[in-house]
């Protein structure tokens, strides 16, 4: 496995293989790398002749400064990881690397990113867009893994796909969660042991819905989960909507729609931990 720093390195490696016509598979992550991203690397390795996965703390896209300055960089523990499982190049640049000026690109999709993540944290999907339309350029590959539990962001970059034509196709993949059934998420590492264990109510309580669902409607699901969670100390629900799975536009009856999902943000614990997750209802791909 090979770690590259700049673009320059990275496109002559990727100009060889692809001279060979070799699959290229591609992984951005911005790094803290856990079980759910060695998930995505796994298919990647196994789909592709050449596996590329980036590191990088991507700056545009934190509305928060302080999340930014506290977010996790393990680089050396995550190369290990990578290198375990098969992948063929790490792409590390610096922010200077990728921004060598301030990118005035905007990208905008309503209405997937006015829904959601999107009016809570302004500004953020631009800056995913900005990122990843720039490592889409760069590694030019031909299939890209994204984890489910950020449901908003794939419909975004599949909007975004769609929108500059760019030849990749986006491979969604599971969540992947703990045996408590909590998602896994770089930021469960803020949690406190007894947060953890409040936190998993989260996913119990989708579960419970999906059960529910089958003989109650969308609104008395909705309130179940947040009445659950909210009654729960130390959790509180910012948004839990039921969402048709393709225009993420809220549902009022299961019929409306072939694919229905819920997705829900959580505050937990003192801090608080903004976690996030996701359940389908219905259909799927
Ligand atoms: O999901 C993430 O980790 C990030 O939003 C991504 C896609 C790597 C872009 O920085």
């Amino acid at each position: 496995m090979k770690v590259f720093n700049t673009q320059k390195e990275l496109e002559a490696a990727l100009d060889t293989a692809r001279a060979e016509g070799k699959k290229i598979g591609l992984v951005p992550t911005m790094g803290a790398l856990h079980a759910g991203h060695a998930s995505l690397v796994k298919r990647a390795v196994a789909e592709n002749d050449i596996t590329v996965v980036s590191v990088f703390v991507n700056p545009t896209q934190f509305n928060d400064k302080n999340d930014l300055k506290n977010y996790p960089r393990t680089l050396d523990a995550d190369c290990k990881l990578l290198e375990s499982l098969g992948a063929t190049y790490v792409f590390a640049p610096t922010v200077e690397e990728v921004y060598p000026e301030p990118d005035t690109r905007t990208f905008s999709y309503p209405p997937i990113d006015t829904v959601m993540e999107g009016p809570r944290r302004p500004g953020h999907f631009n800056g995913v867009c900005q990122i990843v339309s720039k490592l889409f350029y760069m590694v030019r590959p031909d299939h890209a893994y994204f984890g489910e539990k950020d449901f908003q962001q794939i419909a975004v970059i599949r909007a975004m796909v769609k929108d500059l034509k760019i030849p990749v196709e986006i491979r969604p993949c599971p969540i992947v969660r703990e045996e408590s059934g909590l998602a896994l998420s770089s930021r469960n590492a803020l949690l406190s042991e007894s947060e953890k264990r409040i936190a998993v109510c989260i996913s119990q309580a989708l579960k419970t819905s999906v059960e529910f669902a089958k003989s109650h409607s969308v609104k008395e699901t909705h309130d179940l989960v947040c009445g659950a969670l909210n009654a729960t100390n130390g959790l509180e629900v910012e948004y839990f909507e039921i969402v048709n799975g393709i225009t993420l536009q809220p549902v009022t009856s299961w019929d409306e729609a072939e694919y229905i999902v819920g997705c829900i943000t959580v505050y937990c614990g003192a801090r608080p931990v903004r976690l996030i997750d996701n359940i389908k209802y219905k259909g799927g791909e």
